[in-house]
């Protein structure tokens, strides 16, 4: 397992280029199995989630061809026939979201036997409420053994889909499987993030009438076939957010760019409360601080448009060197604080109760030995780890792998040491 070691201190300068959004593209190649023609994604990012779901597509009989485009990195999909209706344990439990394959499978060849998830160690993150939308759609559910067998012999039927609360995965999940549903669906409630409106405006792109993305109420007239289409993902807030929060943190004068700064307006408002000066444009951030310390900032998570939880364990890295105390609440998942005894080992100040976590900020954090436990709690100790002094290594970073592309080339290109080290020691 690959580490990636960091001497803090550099101060970072230059421009960041920001890849297309992982917890979109995994979404788009799934809509994939919707039609017998091919999907041309462009900005795709190249990430081992896309990777993983890429394996078990190809397996369900979709040719997935990555290449560099006339337009940057793209993959086409192509699903002629779908060849296998089964999603074994092996390539679902590495990642959450191929889960979503199910929708499209029922909708598409009328049944399928899916294992049900593994993904980020953060908390129970159940899928009932995509289950119960797949039912009120018509789908006859069973599980066994740890599947999901669905069946729907004769097609899904729109239905009214009620949410108990946000879920994004249960909302893409129904839209995915409803666009081809015979009828109208409404789901209320429904998440409404930027990857949704994506989503939506992909399918939409390929035939289907999704209205409403964006809103909480998204209304879906179902129609017989979906056709190709070309379409540019999202860019990624989550890695936008992450090194706004990186620059901060280190210092200097970064400017983001293939950004959309709306996406991350919870996180760049809290950041400019703390001192950052911050200057927008249509499609890029720059992000300065001098050498004064940060103000202490409470920061709460919540769906979207609220601060999102993915950029929690940046934000709190932040906090860790700011003046005075920041509290930080996550309301999304029970488990998102798996960063902070990694935190404390480079010397943060950090008491977790319940869903609360008090930040003393500190004057200096000392680089030492860390440990990734998920994808959003690794990035948040890089972070950290570029104001610590001295050397932080970072074990396990094929939790960073999952979802930034290039972290270290892109940190490196602004002047931050970092440097990867391969398996059995080999510095890259
Ligand atoms: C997605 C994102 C993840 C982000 C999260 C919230 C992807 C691949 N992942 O995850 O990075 O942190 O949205 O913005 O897009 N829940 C249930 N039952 C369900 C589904 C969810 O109880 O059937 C709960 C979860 O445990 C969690 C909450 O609902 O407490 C929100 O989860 P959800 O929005 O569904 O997150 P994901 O789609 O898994």
């Amino acid at each position: 397992m690959d580490s990636i070691a960091i001497i803090g201190g550099a101060r970072l300068e230059g421009e960041i280029p920001i890849s297309g959004a992982k917890n979109s593209a995994i979404k788009l190649m799934a809509a994939s199995l919707l039609t017998d023609e091919p999907l041309r994604l462009t900005n795709m990012p190249r990430l081992a989630d896309t990777h993983f779901l890429g394996k078990l597509l190809l397996r369900l009989g979709v040719s997935v061809i990555e290449s560099d485009g006339p337009d940057g990195p793209q993959t086409v999909l192509h699903t002629p026939e779908i060849i296998g209706s089964i999603a074994p344990y092996n390539l679902v439990r590495q990642m959450r979201a191929s889960f979503n394959v199910l929708g499209p499978l029922i909708a598409r060849t009328g049944q399928a036997k899916v294992s049900l998830p593994g993904g980020c160690a953060i908390g129970a993150r159940p899928v009932d409420l995509h289950l119960k939308a797949l039912e009120a759609l018509g789908a006859r559910i069973e599980l066994h053994e740890g599947y999901v067998y669905a069946q729907a012999p004769r097609g899904l039927k729109g239905a009214q889909i009620d949410f108990p609360f946000v879920s994004v995965g249960a909302t893409e999940h129904s839209m995915l499987a409803a666009v081809l549903a015979d009828g109208v669906t409404v789901l209320t409630k429904a998440a409404r993030e930027p990857e949704i409106v994506d989503l939506a405006q992909c399918l939409n792109a390929m035939g289907a009438k999704v209205e409403g993305a964006g809103t909480d109420t998204i209304t879906i007239t179902g129609v017989m076939r979906l056709h190709g289409a070309d379409w540019a993902v999202v860019p990624d807030r989550i890695e936008a957010g992450a090194f706004a929060c990186a620059a901060a943190m280190a210092g200097g004068d970064v400017r983001l760019t293939a950004v959309r700064p709306e996406h991350i307006r919870a996180l760049l408002d809290h950041m400019r409360a703390a001192g950052c000066q911050i200057d927008e444009t249509a499609d890029s951030v720059r992000v300065r601080r001098g050498t004064e310390r940060l103000r202490a900032t409470d920061i709460t998570t919540e769906p979207y448009p609220g601060l999102a939880t993915d950029l929690q364990s940046p934000f709190m890295a932040l906090m860790t060197m700011a003046q005075g105390e920041s509290v930080i609440r996550e309301t999304i998942f029970e488990n998102r604080f798996m960063h902070v005894p990694e935190l404390a080992r480079l010397g943060a100040d950090i008491t977790v109760s319940g869903g609360e976590a008090r930040v003393n900020g500190v004057e200096r954090l000392d680089g030492a030995e860390v440990m990734a436990t998920d994808l959003r709690a690794s990035v948040s100790l890089v972070i950290a780890a570029l104001a610590a002094r001295g050397e932080t290594k970072v074990h396990r970073v094929y939790h960073l792998d999952r979802g930034f592309e290039r972290l270290e080339q892109k940190l490196g290109a602004c002047g931050a040491d970092v440097r990867r080290i391969k398996h059995g020691g080999e510095e890259l």
